[in-house]
């Protein structure tokens, strides 16, 4: 069966004119904010909660109750981030949105800070995403003399300022605390949690955190209500996700399909072509580089986080990362492995130190130089970071190399040294 499109936070993406607020207006844009406008912000928080909508970013977080747990803080002032990091591997669809349907996602943050009462925002974008925040720069001015932004949005009372702040291009500069760290002005690194950064984020203030993709969904659920929303996907995973097709593919592609309607392999022939040799699927990694691998026994699955989880992997950022047959295994989990090493904060001795033994191990398989006893120990030193380590960088890195072991071991014992006393 093919792969169908559901066309919802990308409806506009190459039909209206992105940065254009006539355009935008014209296409029914900003009726959610002035119908949120005339609610109360516990009642657009109970409509985003009802509707099941949970956070794009990869956690799966529920929306409507981070933006209680916001809410119910009292402090004089709250913070709402829009976290336009992207720095997943094989992912994407937050670029898509940024630049293919800005106001959405302005339009989003604005109904979100109501809800949580904030009223200030800040979009963090990373460095490879420079010439979208100049853009968005602009758009904000825009909004500011369109009453959109500003004391006073469209006569309403509440008034909330956006801030567009540049990070690094740091993959650990997108996980939550790491952000906040990154915006203050400090070096980007975790922090173990509680207070989460509802209760104590942005220069200690409350703040909610919220993905591109996850604010891209707050404007229909407003205007068409939780109703519809959950009308859409799965009765446990509801709504739509925005793909991202890449690695050995014909064409990288981006699309939205709704949650659980079509399978893996399915979205793999109809978005992307197929396989870029024509050659069968070997693996894919799901939920981008962080996930773990699927074999092709696998490619059936839907694409669905449950599913995907019961499969062996998770769906998190829905970057499905397609590897054909003739592909190393071994090569793939090297190249991970490469990323996440550099990308380690160094905050925690599991990830600092595993990351980079890890890729020595891997490295000695790649040259064929490793001895019989190091497959046990990478599986060994990866349970071990995965356990141990303090964000969720340090604990999923492991799981592409872990998974490969497991699905692929011949790969890696046909690569080692042969023990001394096997030769005689
Ligand atoms: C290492 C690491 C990197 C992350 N990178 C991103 C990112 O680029 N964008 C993002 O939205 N969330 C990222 N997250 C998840 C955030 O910490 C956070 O859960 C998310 O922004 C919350 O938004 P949501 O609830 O709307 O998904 C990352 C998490 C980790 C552990």
């Amino acid at each position: 069966m093919s792969a169908v499109e559901t066309k919802i936070v990308t409806r506009r993406v190459g039909v209206v004119p992105p940065f254009d607020l006539e355009a935008y207006r014209a296409d029914s844009g900003c009726r959610a904010l002035e119908k949120a406008l005339s609610m109360t912000p516990a009642a657009v928080t109970e409509e985003v909660k009802r509707s099941g909508l949970v956070g794009r970013g990869g956690a799966g977080f529920p929306t409507g109750l981070k933006w209680e747990l916001t809410a119910r803080e009292e402090a004089e002032s709250k913070y709402l981030i829009c976290n336009a990091d992207e720095g997943e591997l094989g992912t994407h669809k937050d670029q898509l949105l940024l630049e293919g349907d800005p106001w959405r996602v302005l339009e989003g943050m604005t109904i979100a800070a109501r809800a949580v009462g904030a009223g200030k925002g800040i979009i963090y974008f990373n460095e490879h995403f420079r010439s979208i925040a100049e853009q968005w720069e602009e758009m904000i001015r825009a909004a500011e003399q369109a009453s959109l932004l500003g004391d006073d949005i469209l006569g309403s009372g509440f008034g909330f300022r956006v801030k567009v702040c540049l990070g690094r291009g740091l993959y650990i500069a997108g996980e939550e605390m790491a952000l906040i760290a990154s915006i203050e002005g400090r070096r980007p690194t975790s922090r173990d949690k509680p207070p989460f950064p509802t209760q104590h984020g942005l220069f200690g203030l409350p703040t909610c955190v919220n993905n591109v993709e996850t604010l891209a969904n707050v404007p229909d659920i407003v205007e068409r209500g939780a109703d519809w929303f959950r009308s859409i996907g799965l009765e446990d995973d509801l709504g739509t996700r925005v793909i991202t097709l890449s690695g050995d593919v014909k064409e990288e592609r981006v699309r939205e399909v709704a949650v659980g309607s079509s399978t893996l392999a399915e979205a793999i022939e109809t978005f992307a072509g197929g396989t870029r040799s024509g050659r069968p699927v070997k693996a894919v990694q799901p939920g981008g580089g962080t996930s773990a691998f699927l074999a092709a026994d696998a490619l059936d699955t839907p694409i669905a986080q449950q599913a995907i989880a019961r499969a062996g992997s998770s769906l998190g950022t829905a970057g499905i990362i397609v590897y054909e047959e003739g592909h190393s295994i071994v090569d793939a989990a090297v190249s991970c492995m490469e990323y996440y090493g550099r990308e380690s904060c160094g905050r925690c001795a599991p990830c600092r130190i595993g990351t980079v033994r890890m890729l020595e191990i891997l490295k000695q398989v790649q040259a064929g130089q490793a001895r019989p006893g190091s497959l046990d120990q990478l599986r060994r030193i990866g349970y071990a970071c995965a356990v141990s380590s303090t964000c969720g960088m340090g604990q999923a890195f492991p799981e592409p190399v872990l998974s490969a072991l497991k699905l692929f071991p011949e790969e890696f014992e046909s690569q080692l040294v042969a023990a001394p006393n096997a030769t005689r």
